[in-house]
């Protein structure tokens, strides 16, 4: 029972936050170039699956090369605005940021027709409630910590909605809804994510980070196994980047900094990354041959819908 509890709240959460997980701490898709791996293939492997969930991340592998080929030079074609065969900075970031915006609504349409029970095109919060939790209101758990679950997923999945819903009159209008489902993307929201993130990595509750709960958030060493390259970089990182005021802790505002930083532009970011990765002769321009020969790494990246490459022949830019 609790697994099915689980598993249609990760529904949600492989696209919201509300089920944690160490992959997606930091927000808006992250900077790919700033990633712990150091290899950049599997990087994008692991970012694809933390975003899309690994059932959705097999679309891609299950190609052949010549389909993945196929379909990859249509999209490129798409991506090439003023069609004179190559892709430039400028077209790439205006891909990406279009890809995460259509990404955006998808998730919320689907969710939408999910939730909104009675089709009055508002969701309200028993109706949200009574979809995800339904089966397990007024049920009696003979678990306590089954209990203990789904009473601390009811609290933050309700505390996430009234903040949502900005006029509090407990109905969602698909705005709100979406600032409920994609809490990154919205300003007001942001105190929110904050301190869903807090709830989930300071242990010990005394509302601030330290460095074995920073750590311990994103990787838990098996019986003796040895830190890592990436977890010792992160080391480095809470002290000399993250912990600002250098007191050893983190605290919510620099908790804040770390998973949702301001001033970044991501899709910016992700575009010069993968220009970085696949212009092999340093024009600043992505011929087609210089993109298949790269192939694994742009298919698993943002411009190709997180390496589901779905991109349906009607979609427009
Ligand atoms: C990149 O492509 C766009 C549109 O396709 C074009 O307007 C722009 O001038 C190009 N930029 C550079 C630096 O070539
Ligand atoms: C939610 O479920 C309760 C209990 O089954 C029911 O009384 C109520 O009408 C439902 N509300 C909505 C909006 O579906």
């Amino acid at each position: 029972m609790l697994l099915r509890l689980l598993v249609s709240s990760f529904v949600l959460a492989g696209t919201s936050f509300a089920v944690p997980t160490k992959e997606k701490r930091v927000h808006r898709h992250g900077d790919l170039s700033d990633h712990p791996h150091k290899d950049a293939a599997a990087g994008f492997q692991y970012d694809h699956e933390a975003f899309l969930g690994k059932e959705d991340a097999k679309t891609f592998d299950q190609l052949t090369p010549e389909e993945s080929k196929e379909r990859l030079a249509k999209i490129i074609g798409r991506i090439d605005i003023d069609k004179d065969g190559f892709v430039n900075h400028s077209e790439l970031h205006y891909w990406i940021k279009h890809r995460q915006r259509r990404y955006i609504e998808e998730n919320v349409n689907k969710h939408w027709r999910e939730y909104d029970a009675n089709q009055d095109d508002k969701i309200s919060w028993e109706e949200y409630k009574n979809t995800t939790y339904g089966y397990y209101q007024g049920e009696e758990f003979d678990d306590v910590a089954e209990k203990a679950t789904y009473k601390a997923m009811l609290t933050r999945d309700q505390r996430r909605f009234t903040e949502a819903d900005r006029d509090h009159d407990g109905i969602a209008t698909r705005e709100e809804f979406t600032a409920f489902l994609h809490p990154e993307e919205f300003d007001h929201m942001r105190g929110l994510v904050v301190k869903e993130t807090m709830d989930d990595i300071d242990q010990n509750g005394d509302g601030k980070v330290d460095i074995n709960e920073y750590i311990g958030d994103m990787f838990s060493p098996e019986n003796g196994e040895k830190e890592p390259q990436w977890v010792l970089t992160e080391r480095q990182h809470f002290h000399q980047i993250r912990d600002e005021n250098k007191n050893g802790y983190l605290e919510a505002s620099e908790v804040a900094q770390w998973v949702l930083p301001t001033e970044v532009d991501h899709a910016d970011n992700e575009a010069k990354h993968l220009i970085h990765e696949t212009d092999t002769n340093k024009d600043g321009l992505l011929s087609l041959s210089e993109i298949m020969d790269q192939a694994a790494v742009i298919s698993l990246s943002t411009i190709t819908d997180y390496g589901g490459m779905t991109i349906a022949e009607h979609d427009e830019l």
